[in-house]
């Protein structure tokens, strides 16, 4: 296998985090400062914590990612990002009631000085918030070249070699695809003419590719997600990766649906439910934002089961999700699943999980593993969707002539062994 031309990770890698005062964006912030002054370990992280095996399994070579393959270092990171509120990001965190007092302390000063740009919103893309601190232009065009403005002077204040925008901000209400999504030309007229299709989100990702700035999706919007921008991250090579975080209940789901395949147990209902507290939780709570989350949760387990090659286990599965807004759990959010399922001659049994997380505690190691390897992926040459990094999306990314892999596991093998092809190793197959 010939090793692939990966440019090394020189100088200041800048990470534009779009809702850089939201609990997620806080929480990866805060602990990725703590984890690089070793006050804490940054559990969860792949490129952090995980090992690869090369060559054969007696060769016994199980060295850490970032040891072979040229990471960014976490201490070259500078964070910067936009949110509608002015507050700077150690306050933020405090609102966000994820970090206690006592390890936000640890890293206060940085903290502090990430001061929030103007965002680019809409209120009618999240009907629940009210941004105070919100660029105004005539067009959306000009919000385009307002954001392209930011990232040009944060990199030049900051003296960053390359930059990677993640979104961490709201969901935005659900936006169907529509014909000023088909390509670029479309997308930019809409843009000039202030189309009610062109979401906040995609004047953010639009500035971004324009700058040459891989873009993360950690939400269910649309905004990458399009021939427009597929077309045109291609054509300015820029890798583009989303949508959606994921983190909890789909993560399970991703990991108990192959179970019940691989074993060819049925499955006749699974009953999502969830109660959080948070601000995410609030903006949920509006039926415009719930939609767009809720197609991104409903598509995993008709994917894994492939209900058209099994009628007789899985053509008939009832699947519901419901998100509900309770504030007193805060960011503490609980998940529950009821799992219908049948076994030898359609004997029914139940399956219950009952998952009590930390949603941001679960989504910075995703924030901090997905900036380092769109980071990576730009500097290996790979431009437009990535879809070797399925793995942490709910709902990934893929264009109209491949369909999306949601099984966790497949989802690793095809990460780790993307990182090999890139060294120059074997792929695994697992037969030896
Ligand atoms: N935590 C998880 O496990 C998880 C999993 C998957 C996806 N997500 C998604 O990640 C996002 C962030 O979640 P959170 O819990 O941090 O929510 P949050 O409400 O705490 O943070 C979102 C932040 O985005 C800001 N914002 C909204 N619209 C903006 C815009 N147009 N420009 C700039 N800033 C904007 C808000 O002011 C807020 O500070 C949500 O979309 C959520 O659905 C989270």
């Amino acid at each position: 296998m010939t090793k692939k031309e990966v440019k090394e990770a020189n100088g200041k890698l800048g990470v534009l985090v779009v809702g850089v005062g939201g609990a997620v964006a806080s929480t990866f912030i805060a602990g990725t400062l703590i984890a690089r002054k070793g006050m804490g370990v940054p559990v969860g992280s792949i490129t952090q914590l995980a090992t690869i095996r090369l060559g054969k399994r007696n060769e016994n070579r199980f060295p850490k990612i970032k040891d072979v393959v040229p990471l960014a270092d976490m201490n070259d990171l500078v964070f910067g990002g936009w949110d509608l509120f002015e507050e700077d990001v150690y306050q933020a965190a405090k609102h966000a009631e994820v970090l206690t007092n006592e390890d936000l302390d640890k890293v206060k000063d940085e903290l502090s000085a990430i001061k929030p740009m103007k965002a680019v919103f809409d209120q009618e893309f999240v009907k629940r918030l009210h941004g105070t601190w919100v660029k105004s232009a005539p067009t959306k065009w000009d919000l385009v070249a307002q954001v392209r403005n930011d990232i040009q002077q944060f990199k030049k204040e900051n003296n960053c070699d390359r930059v990677v925008m993640i979104w961490c901000g709201s969901t935005e209400v659900f936006t169907p695809l529509s014909k000023v999504h088909k390509t670029q030309a479309a997308l930019e007229s809409a843009m000039k003419e202030n189309n009610p299709d062109i979401a906040p989100s995609m004047i953010y990702a639009y500035a971004s590719v324009a700058e040459g700035v891989p873009y993360i999706n950690g939400a269910p919007n649309l905004t990458v997600d399009m021939p427009a921008m597929w077309e045109f991250a291609d054509k300015q090579q820029v890798p583009i990766c989303g949508k959606d975080f994921k983190t909890g209940q789909t993560m399970l789901k991703t990991v108990l649906s192959p179970m019940l395949k691989t074993r060819m147990l049925g499955l006749s209902g699974w009953f999502s439910t969830n109660i959080l507290g948070n601000r995410d939780g609030e903006v949920l709570d509006d039926p415009g934002s719930f939609k767009t989350k809720e197609e991104s949760k409903l598509s995993v387990i008709d994917n894994i089961l492939q209900p058209d090659l099994y009628p007789e286990l899985y053509g008939n599965v009832y699947h519901k999700v419901r998100i509900n807004y309770y504030p007193p759990r805060k960011d503490n959010k609980e998940g529950w699943d009821n799992i219908d399922l049948f076994g030898w001659l359609g004997y029914p049994m139940q399956l219950k999980v009952d998952f009590l997380c930390r949603d941001s505690i679960l989504a910075a190691p995703l924030c901090l593993d997905l900036v380092l390897f769109t980071d990576l992926a730009q500097r290996a040459g790979m431009s437009g969707i990535q879809s070797w990094l399925s793995f942490y999306f709910k709902s990934p990314m893929h264009d109209s002539e491949h369909i999306a892999e949601h099984d966790l596991f497949i989802q690793y093998v095809k990460l780790k062994n993307t990182l090999r092809q890139m060294m120059g190793e074997e792929t695994i197959d697992f037969i030896d």
